[in-house]
């Protein structure tokens, strides 16, 4: 993480726990959501990284988007880039989730309670899709 948001400069990946329980920090590696806190930076050489800032340039990562602000999801938003990497690679994993696969999938924490927002828009999203 601290190499994303030092060295390369990508503050969208959030710093929250540090210990991977919150998961404000998730990014995709190769498509599984991973918490890039507790994950060294030589463990990924080779790895294709997605972080929020590219998240748009996939199509699932796009509807996932649209459909957070169409359910106006964030609250204080520091959350926020971690659960969309989050429902973004469920959606790609699994395009029409059921509500065991949301609950599973979607374990990153939020201060401000916005689960219910969350579970409409990835429904809205998988919906579109
Ligand atoms: S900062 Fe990585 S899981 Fe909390
Ligand atoms: S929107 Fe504030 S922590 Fe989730």
């Amino acid at each position: 993480m601290w190499v994303i948001r030092d060295t390369l400069g990508m503050t969208g990946t959030k710093y929250g726990c540090g210990i991977a329980q919150c998961g404000a920090c998730t990014v995709l590696v190769d498509g599984q959501a991973t918490r890039s806190c507790v994950t060294q930076a030589d463990s990924v050489v080779g790895a294709r990284i997605t972080t929020i800032e590219a998240i748009e340039q996939d199509p699932v990562g796009r509807r996932v988007v649209e459909a957070w602000v169409g359910q106006q999801v964030p609250q204080c938003g520091y959350c926020q880039s971690g659960q969309v990497m989050a429902a973004t690679a469920l959606l790609q994993q699994t395009p029409k989730p059921t509500e065991e696969d949301i609950g599973a999938a979607m374990t990153n924490l939020c201060r401000c309670g916005t689960y219910n927002n969350i579970a409409d828009a990835i429904r809205s999203a998988a919906a579109q899709g």
